[in-house]
């Protein structure tokens, strides 16, 4: 039997995830078919219960739907709860369980895949909006010594830390907050990058050999990635490994077998 995956967004031609899925399904010899659905928010729900009756298994979820899956979803991981967006739906005898992968995604990318250690270092996260809110809780989870996350307005960077919960050495605050506290590991989940905005960072902002990450990806150096290298940063990446990770990860929760995500990333690049 052919399993049947797909990915719902809006615009959607430009996903990557048949591409990622389909060369996971590779790997294990799984016979899959994915396809790519275009949906409006009047008839999104329409369009994943004819998947559904049509056979579909699960479902990866893009802009501007994470919200809208998430009230589908009869359950929800805890890590979606948090992130209160869902970017994974899978189908079964128990109903529609929402998931969201990519704050493992990062994860992975960061600790197994570039082999960086998160565990008792010190981690900056720029940003609080939807990119923040999706991999604050997996970061607080990997045993940092200390975390902070600042934001341009102030106010949502405690609005998101205090929606995790209570989390030892994790702190708030704002921008300029970056630009002293050698931490080991500086992540962008700002918009920033899409505009090529200039954020405060300074030499004081990377400890030595610290890992300067952006999580976009496919637009080259971006302004952050640049400037990170000049301010002293030992090592700069894009997101590429974290979309690559969270399809990963997607994929483990429907087949319950993880890919190797290392040819995948070669393949994109
Ligand atoms: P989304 O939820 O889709 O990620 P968003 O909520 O607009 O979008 O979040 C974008 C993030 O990038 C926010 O943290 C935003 O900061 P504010 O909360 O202050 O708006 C941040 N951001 C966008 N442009 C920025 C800039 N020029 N400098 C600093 N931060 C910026």
């Amino acid at each position: 039997m052919t399993n049947r995956y797909a990915v719902i967004g809006n615009p959607i031609s430009q996903s990557k995830s048949p591409v990622l899925h389909t060369a996971f399904a590779r790997q294990f010899g799984h016979a899959m078919q994915y396809e790519k659905l275009l949906a409006t928010h009047e008839n999104f729900v329409e369009t994943v219960r004819r998947f559904i009756d049509e056979g579909g298994q699960g479902m990866n979820v893009t802009a501007p739907f994470k919200l809208a899956a998430m009230a589908f979803a009869d359950t929800l991981s805890a890590r979606a709860r948090t992130a209160r967006a869902i970017n994974t739906l899978k189908f079964g005898p128990g109903g529609v369980q929402g998931d969201n992968t990519d704050g493992v995604g990062l994860v992975s990318d960061i600790r197994d895949h570039l082999g960086v250690v998160l565990e008792n270092r010190r981690i900056l996260i720029i940003g609080a909006g939807g990119a923040a809110r999706g991999i604050l809780q997996p970061l607080i989870e990997a045993g940092p010594a200390h975390l902070l996350l600042v934001n341009r307005t102030e106010s949502k960077a405690h609005e998101l830390l205090d929606a995790c919960g209570p989390a030892a050495g994790a702190a708030a605050g704002p921008l300029d907050a970056m630009a002293e506290g050698a931490f080991d590991v500086v992540i962008n989940a700002t918009s920033a990058s899409l505009s090529d905005v200039h954020l405060p960072l300074g030499r004081g902002s990377f400890a030595p050999g610290a890992l300067a990450y952006d999580m976009v990806y496919g637009r080259g150096d971006t302004a952050f990635m640049s400037d990170a290298r000049r301010l002293g940063a030992g090592r700069i990446s894009d997101g590429l490994g974290m979309l690559v990770g969270q399809a990963a990860e997607s994929y483990r929760l429907w087949f319950g077998c993880r890919p190797d995500v290392g040819p995948v990333i070669a393949m994109l690049r």
